[in-house]
């Protein structure tokens, strides 16, 4: 990828306004084969923005298994209330899932730098692509629903490895249109690819915009799997503006531990660490030394 100059910024922190709440459990209900679909609300909870997500520590007070809370992004939030779409993939994330309604969580968020193109104007690049994977799916889900509220259409490539595995609730708010195009409607369009075939397009979704690339530049926004991002860091043009959403295990959410680090490019030409957390989750590629592919974006790195 040749990283588009404009992009070519180092982050700064992103100001910390969240505390700790016990959050009341409003619905966690099964979405899927393998989603969750948790919705929490609590008094004074700030509303959030896409991209960014809370922590969630599904221990009661007093109990410290799991001793850490586990980050999840939000699908959805407005002031005073969060929505969460999860896989189950160990413990915190099996806690979390045998939540009930009127059930307490601890939640600090919303948390993190979110995408960018919302409040951007006409100097944004081109067409607004959205590029998502698996558990990178429900932020890039609420910015198509955001852009499109604020009459910015977007087209969303969202991947899955099989029909069974996609959550309804995600396509309901959707139109999802198929293999021939999309179909621009009050509702945001996406398309979506499945690795084996039984829905959408086959293959993958970075497979899916190579294919379809016009001339225009791109404003492209990707949250995934590791070797997803690094296929689509490969792809981006020069020109095009690349944002990535990186995942690392959490401890903190708030820059402090330093256990969530990624290399950046500073402004003098070197590098140093930056915190997912505070700094990120979202990153334009371009800041992102090239040392990181070789870390957070390298195939394998889960
Ligand atoms: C900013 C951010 C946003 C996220 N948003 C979502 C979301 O919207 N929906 C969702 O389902 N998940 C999301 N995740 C991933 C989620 O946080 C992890 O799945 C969860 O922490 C696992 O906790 P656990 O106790 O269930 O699993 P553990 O018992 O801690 O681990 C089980 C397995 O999952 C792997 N794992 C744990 N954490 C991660 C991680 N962060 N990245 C990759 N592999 C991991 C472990 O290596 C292990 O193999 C997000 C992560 C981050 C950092
Ligand atoms: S989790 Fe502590 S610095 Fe990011």
């Amino acid at each position: 990828m040749s990283p588009d100059p404009r992009g070519a910024r180092t982050p700064s922190p992103t100001p910390l306004a969240a505390v700790w709440r016990r959050a009341r459990v409003t619905r966690c209900a099964p979405d899927g084969a393998l989603y969750w679909d948790l919705r929490v609300e609590a008094e004074g909870l700030p509303a959030g923005t896409p991209g960014q997500f809370s922590l969630l520590a599904p221990a009661a007070p007093g109990a410290w298994d799991p001793l850490l809370p586990r980050p999840l992004s939000l699908l959805d939030a407005g002031a005073g209330w969060q929505r969460f779409l999860f896989k189950v993939v160990g413990r915190g994330t099996a806690q979390l899932a045998a939540l009930r309604a009127g059930d307490r969580v601890g939640l600090l968020g919303p948390l993190g730098r979110a995408f960018g193109g919302l409040e951007r104007d006409a100097e944004a690049a081109g067409e607004i692509v959205l590029v998502g994977g698996g558990v990178g799916i429900p932020p890039l889900h609420f910015l198509a629903r955001r852009l499109s509220a604020a009459g910015r259409p977007c087209r969303a490539l969202f991947g899955f490895n099989r029909e069974a595995e996609i959550p309804r609730a995600l396509l309901a708010a959707l139109d999802v249109a198929d293999a021939a195009g999309t179909e621009p409607a009050t509702r945001p369009a996406a398309e979506l690819c499945t690795l084996d075939g039984s829905a959408g397009v086959r293959g993958n979704p970075v497979a899916r915009l190579v294919e379809t690339l016009g001339d225009g530049p791109l404003a492209i926004k990707a949250c995934g799997p590791a070797p997803m991002l690094a296929a689509l860091r490969a792809a981006a043009r020069a020109g095009d503006a690349l944002e990535l959403s990186l995942e690392e295990r959490m401890a903190c959410g708030v820059g402090v531990c330093r256990g969530c680090v990624v290399p950046v490019v500073d402004g003098a030409g070197g590098w140093r660490y930056a915190a997912i957390c505070r700094e990120g989750p979202v990153f334009d590629a371009a800041s992102l030394a090239a040392s990181a592919a070789a870390i957070a974006l390298e195939p394998g790195h889960e």
